[in-house]
């Protein structure tokens, strides 16, 4: 053992009052915001990340907008926004509660350096006094967000302390109370750095470690592997330790299915918003107008296509394209580019492709990459643009995730959406937000930051209402060791049994592991491979086989910490992959079309699922219980 310098981690116990799991904008607008709460009453806080909080999540590369930004508009019309973009069905109590109270993270921002595009006249004075915003659509500003991420980190860092922060330790599971099933009372990790094991006590949590990347076999593959549009780090870990501690799931059959440049997988909305660029197909049609029209059919889209379309019916009418033969399709950069400038002088013609550049500078250099490898000027050749494969999410323009309690002070709420302390889980003393949270998308970084602060708020009460219960684990910590080390076990013990490391009949390579998990998601459960169909046969056969590999999953190997990480990030995206495939095999209609297709439904059925689905699983039996639960319409 000791010739590989790992296998006896250290194992490290602490208790504290509140455990925040993740580093990215959730867990950074909590830290910001917990000590304000927490001042004078001697509670023992703590951060961990698997990453370093500078540069970690879905915003580590920076971004080149905020997407949820209130301003004039009122709260109300955002709730409408997200509604309509998500196909009817939505907490919206949830997301008025992140409307009314975003701005003031985004003034914020500003406030702690991050710079904001403002209007001709304003660019001296800040949002807070009175400056107009550049904004690309009516929630959308434009910001020199390379270092956004850096700039949020530090001032979560600063509020909450760098003593109080773990970066690279990886939170494999929660564990629930001894007396309580229903209740979380600590959680495990190890650090990917150095042979340690962290287990943590505490009175509540808050799990934010963002999405669900990889689950699906990725158009990058090959030369590409690694490149995806959401980030690579999130795997899944909010969804399935979630999902094992015992909470209440929602909307997992959703998904985020996002049109992008092709390979490099460049964010669209600035080139449609801000550079209003049109989208043309092989044969150079502008074929959203000339076909536009198909999602006027009723009987197939009820009255979902008559308005502005969500992001899945946009997406619908450009597969169309593609499964007719029409592709490739392509964003008509130099005509928008041309229309822009034909008031322009040559200098402020420079500055406005230095813009288009900037854009991925800021949010996805390796689309710059790609413009540059292909010798690409976006001013004079137009780019290609695809539909990527599925990403599970709940923050952007998708909402799978966790049923969460929501505010009390709205009228019209069901009384059962809310259970004491405002974004709790159904399981006591979890709490979630950002990806996390279910059913109520298109918060972006701006309202999951906003979110991590209410979370905040609530959790501070719940720790004080608490203070003399103490948390004991269900489980022996001596077992939680070995089951976070047991990739390490396999592959110690077994490791001198053949002569090439990664063929060996007792293991298998998290690697290996991850392409089988791939390939059952992308052929049965509707990924690229089958243009985003799947039908009810084909789910049965992806639930035996995902079951067959959860059970194979046990026998991942890690010769180092590094595959340890990736044996556990698998880990986590199987369960995040079943609950999808089980919600998908449940939902008997195609709400999400250009998503994902149930061939047979292949139409919305608002009159049997305008509901929403939500899951709990059994971690001891490993069995998924479903049901239908009423959507309630809030605002008018
Ligand atoms: P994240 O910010 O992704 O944070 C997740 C955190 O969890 C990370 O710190 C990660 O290291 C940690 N973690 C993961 N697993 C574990 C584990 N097991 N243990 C411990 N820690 C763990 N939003 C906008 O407003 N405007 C935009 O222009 C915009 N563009 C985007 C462009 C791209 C390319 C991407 C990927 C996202 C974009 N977004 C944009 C969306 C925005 O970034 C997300 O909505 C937001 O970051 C979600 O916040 P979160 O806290 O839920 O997750
Ligand atoms: S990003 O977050 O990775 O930059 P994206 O560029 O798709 O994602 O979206 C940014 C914002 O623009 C989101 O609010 C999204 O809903 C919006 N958006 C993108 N494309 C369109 C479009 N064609 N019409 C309207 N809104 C769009």
């Amino acid at each position: 053992m000791a010739e590989y310098g790992f296998g006896n981690p250290e194992v490290i116990q602490e208790e504290v009052d509140i455990l925040i799991i993740g580093g990215g904008m959730a867990a950074c607008g909590a830290a910001f915001e917990i000590q304000k709460w927490a001042k004078g009453q001697n509670l023992k806080i703590k951060l961990v990340d698997k990453a370093a909080l500078s540069r970690s999540g879905a915003v580590a590369q920076g971004l080149s907008a905020i997407n949820t930004y209130m301003g004039e508009n009122d709260p109300s019309d955002y709730v409408r926004y997200v509604r309509n973009d998500l196909m009817g069905i939505v907490r919206e109590d949830l997301i008025y509660d992140v409307g009314r109270h975003v701005d003031d993270s985004v003034h914020n921002f500003e406030d702690w350096g991050l710079p904001i595009w403002k209007q001709p006249g304003d660019e001296e004075k800040s949002l807070r006094g009175g400056g107009k915003p550049v904004r690309s659509g009516k929630w959308q500003i434009m910001i020199n967000g390379e270092s956004y991420k850096w700039i949020v980190a530090e001032a979560a860092k600063k509020a909450l302390g760098m003593e109080n922060i773990l970066e690279r330790v990886f939170i494999v599971r929660l564990i629930n109370d001894k007396n309580d099933p229903n209740r979380v009372a600590g959680a495990a990790g190890f650090s990917v750095r150095e042979d340690k094991v962290y287990v943590y006590k505490f009175k509540c949590c808050l799990l934010v470690c963002g999405g669900a990347v990889n689950v699906f076999r990725p158009r990058s593959v090959g030369e590409g592997t690694g490149r995806a549009w959401y980030p690579v780090w999130n795997a899944g870990s909010t969804y399935s330790m979630a999902a094992e501690a015992g909470a209440e799931m929602t909307m997992m059959e959703n998904r985020f299915v996002p049109a992008r440049f092709k390979d490099g997988y460049g964010p669209v909305g600035a080139w449609f918003l801000l550079f209003k660029a049109k989208v043309m197909n092989g044969m150079g049609e502008d074929y959203s107008t000339l076909r536009g029209d198909i999602i006027k059919d009723e009987k197939r889209f009820g009255k979902y296509g008559m308005g502005v379309p969500g992001t899945c019916l946009r997406n619908h009418i450009m597969l169309e394209e593609m499964i007719n033969g029409r592709g490739p399709i392509f964003m008509d950069t130099p005509t928008a580019l041309q229309k822009l400038a034909e008031k322009m002088t040559p200098k402020e013609i420079k500055h406005l492709e230095a813009e288009a550049w900037e854009d991925f500078l800021d949010m996805t250099i390796g689309q710059c990459g790609i413009w540059a490898g292909e010798n690409i000027e976006p001013e004079k050749t137009p780019s290609e643009i695809m539909p990527t494969e599925p990403y599970l999410l709940g923050s952007h323009s998708g909402c799978a995730g966790i049923w969460v309690s929501g505010p009390t002070d709205l009228p019209g709420v069901p009384k059962e959406w809310s259970w004491g302390y405002r974004s709790m889980t159904t399981v006591k003393g979890l709490f979630t937000a950002g990806d996390g949270v279910g059913a109520s998308g298109h918060k972006f970084s701006s309202g999951s930051f906003t979110e991590g602060r209410i979370c905040a708020k609530s959790m501070v009460k719940f720790a004080l209402d608490n203070q003399s219960w103490k948390p004991e684990l269900e489980r022996p910590v001596e077992e939680i060791v070995e089951e976070i080390y047991r990739p390490v076990r396999n592959y110690l013990q077994y490791k001198d049994y053949t002569t090439a490391i990664d063929i060996n009949p007792h293991y298998i390579t998290p690697k290996m592991l991850q392409f089988r998990l791939q390939k059952i998601m992308d052929e049965y459960v509707a990924g690229v491979a089958t243009y985003y169909r799947t039908n009810g046969k084909m789910l049965e056969m992806a639930e035996k086989k995902i079951e067959m590999l959860k059970e194979d999953s046990l026998k991942m190997r890690a010769k180092d910490l590094h595959e340890l990480l990736r044996a556990w990030e698998n880990y986590h995206r199987i369960i995040a992959a079943e609950a999808h495939m089980k919600h998908i095999q449940f939902r008997e209609e195609t709400r999400y079309p250009g998503f994902y297709y149930r061939m047979d439904y292949n139409f919305i059925d608002d009159q049997n699922w305008k509901c929403f689905v939500n899951s709990t699983y059994d971690r001891k039996s490993k069995q998924w219980a479903i049901k239908k639960v009423p959507y309630v319409q809030v605002i008018k």
